[in-house]
């Protein structure tokens, strides 16, 4: 199955934390071979800045999301 990530580049979210969050995201996938089960791509404000940073998974929504609750959310998701 195919994961979609997608994870909020405005400014907001971008400045807040999803500069870093990408980072860590894209160095999970590396880590753990999942290049083939995960689709990642940006998204353009959506429009809930107070909540962000925001990231979605399969269009279930993370907010206030740091370096350790991304690594927590991936790790349950891939059960790894
Ligand atoms: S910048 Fe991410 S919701 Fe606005």
């Amino acid at each position: 199955m195919t994961h979609i990530i997608k994870v909020c580049m405005g400014s907001s979210c971008f400045a807040r934390g999803n500069a870093k969050n990408l980072q860590i995201i894209q160095n999970f996938i590396e880590q753990h071979g999942l290049d083939a089960q995960v689709e990642l791509t940006g998204l353009r404000c959506c429009g809930s800045c107070s909540a962000g940073p925001n990231i979605y998974i399969d269009d279930e929504a993370f907010h206030n999301l740091d370096q350790g609750s991304v690594l927590d959310i991936l790790e349950h998701k891939f059960n790894v």
